[in-house]
């Protein structure tokens, strides 16, 4: 098979990384996409960086068995965690992560800046240095927000449930920061919400920065497929039910909540 016209494999542990699909799509429609969420594993956030990696190793063999021309670590956790480990074990797969949107708010001239990340990303080794770069004029506050994947994971999004739990986690940063970054690819399909109860602020996230990386990537691979008739998107997850992946695909992101 010719590899220009071979998938791009997409994966999260679970439905976050839908986000960076709908990026990905809007910039390369022509692509053909794998998509794993790794949902009878999720969260990844709050588990060891040995079962993080061992994880993401089990996901990218699934997607290379697929034939995939590249693999997209739509996962923030995954990424910081356990990129590293697999650009080493397989030198000849193209990996894209994601890392959270921190250049873009400081180049921004924002002062204070929030990032909500999952505890595993804020303690990795990637994403503190990647702070260290940025925090010299810029005030970055970290907030690890333990619970909120695996809430937009298993309640509708709407549920009050998701809401009280962003009031008693951010209400105290209210009017403080002039910005928030979204590092974990779940947190945009309740980013109404955070903006609710941070007042007025900017918002951050990675995914539209990914899918350029990702073009930039093909391009000069010379793998972006030619064709003009539209790419098509497959679905699959560790759990059987895949009816949570199609219901967030036909929501737009603004209309999530
Ligand atoms: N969506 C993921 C991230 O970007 C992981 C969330 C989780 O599984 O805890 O970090």
């Amino acid at each position: 098979m010719d590899k220009k016209k071979q998938a791009i494999g997409v994966f999260d542990s679970g439905v976050g990384g839908l986000s960076v699909l709908k990026q990905i799509v809007n910039l390369l429609p022509n692509e053909d996409i794998y998509f794993y969420g790794d949902r009878a594993n999720a969260p990844y956030g709050s588990k060891s960086q040995k079962e993080i990696i061992a994880l993401t190793i089990q996901a990218v063999e699934t997607l290379m068995s697929k034939s995939v021309k590249a693999i997209v670590i739509a996962c923030n956790t995954a990424t910081s965690e356990a990129i590293d480990v697999v650009r080493e074990k397989y030198p000849e797969m193209l990996f894209i992560g994601i890392e959270p949107a921190i250049k873009p708010a400081v180049l921004d001239q924002n002062k204070a800046i929030l990032l909500l990340a999952t505890p595993m990303t804020l303690q990795s080794k990637r994403v503190n240095k990647l702070i260290n770069q940025y925090n010299q004029h810029t005030h970055i506050l970290l907030k690890p927000m333990p619970l909120l994947a695996c809430l937009i994971e298993h309640h509708d999004l709407k549920d009050d449930e998701i809401q009280t739990y962003l009031k008693e986690e951010l209400h105290e940063y209210q009017d403080q920061v002039d910005a928030v970054v979204l590092g974990c690819t779940h947190y945009p399909f309740v980013q109404t919400g955070i903006v609710k109860e941070l007042g007025n602020v900017k918002v951050y996230d990675g995914a539209l920065g990914v899918a350029k990386h990702l073009k930039h990537i093909l391009q000069q691979h010379q793998l972006l497929n030619d064709d003009t008739k539209g790419g098509r998107i497959v679905f699959e997850s560790s759990e059987s039910n895949l009816d949570i992946f199609y219901k967030l695909w036909n929501m737009k992101i603004g209309e999530m909540e």
